[in-house]
């Protein structure tokens, strides 16, 4: 079952996505060399509880982190703790609030000093293609849009589409119907309706689209080892153009 958010429970889903990204935000700009991905998670927890809300990760199933720090191969899920950012990094950092009942889930990718063009591309390919599948959330559209205009952003860019994770309804849950790949054909799945709120997140590799998880249970890495890049906005589905909910304090 698809949910349709009521008015009332969007002015929700907007505190918790304001919260979320502001952290997100906030944790972004502390991301530099030397700094340990522990200290950027201690920091979003802090920032979480003084915000008055509180971190969606930390226990699910059991994960074990305020954040997800995810460093070059590490693809998404990365847990925090005691590796430190050098130059030439990127490092996605993934932020979940409940807030009120509602949850807003967003990442983002920093690039720490990087000249390499390749990662330069990936980095900006993905947000760019985060903002492709934004543009077709809208009403009455299918779910594939989505998936599909993200999907060709990667492609033409000469990157491969993660297929083992995928972007997510979300609300009082982290995650709800439906899946969103970040690809397909254009024209599938359900119609998208006014008030579904949808986490959408493309995690692009370069080198191959596969990934494996790591012994810790959590941390996926790319199957190349090559760097991987990953953006999210929790989002909802409006008449005409989505709805940001992961936009942060002007
Ligand atoms: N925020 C991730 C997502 O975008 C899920 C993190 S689950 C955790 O779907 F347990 F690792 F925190
Ligand atoms: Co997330
Ligand atoms: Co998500």
């Amino acid at each position: 079952m698809i949910i349709v958010k009521t008015a009332d429970e969007l002015v929700k889903m907007r505190a918790s996505g304001r919260m979320a990204a502001t952290v997100r935000d906030e944790v972004a700009g502390r991301v530099a060399p030397g700094v340990t991905t522990g200290e950027l998670a201690d920091f979003a927890g802090k920032r979480i509880i003084a915000l008055g809300g509180e971190s969606a990760f930390l226990g699910y199933h059991g994960y074990p982190g305020q954040i997800c720090v995810s460093v070059n191969d590490e693809v998404v899920h990365g847990i925090p703790g005691s590796r430190r950012i050098e130059i030439g990094d990127i490092v996605s950092i993934d932020v979940g609030v409940l807030y009120d009942g509602y949850i807003g889930d967003t990442a983002t990718t920093v690039m720490v000093g990087v000249t390499d063009r390749e990662v330069i591309n990936l980095v900006k390919t993905t947000e760019a293609a985060l903002y492709a599948g934004i543009a077709k959330a809208c009403a009455g559209a299918r779910l594939s849009d989505v998936s599909h205009a993200i999907e060709q952003v990667g492609k033409q860019a000469g990157l491969f589409v993660v297929r083992d994770f995928v972007g997510h309804g979300v609300g009082k849950t982290m995650h709800e119907e439906p899946q969103v790949p970040n690809f397909g054909k254009p024209g599938r799945g359900p119609r998208l309706k006014t008030g579904t709120t949808i986490a959408i997140e493309p995690m692009f590799n370069m080198g191959s689209a596969g990934v494996d998880v790591q012994a810790d249970g959590w941390t996926v890495l790319t199957r190349s080892r090559r760097p991987s890049a990953h953006f999210e906005h929790t989002v909802a589905v409006c008449d005409g153009r989505a709805e940001i909910l992961t936009v942060g304090q002007e």
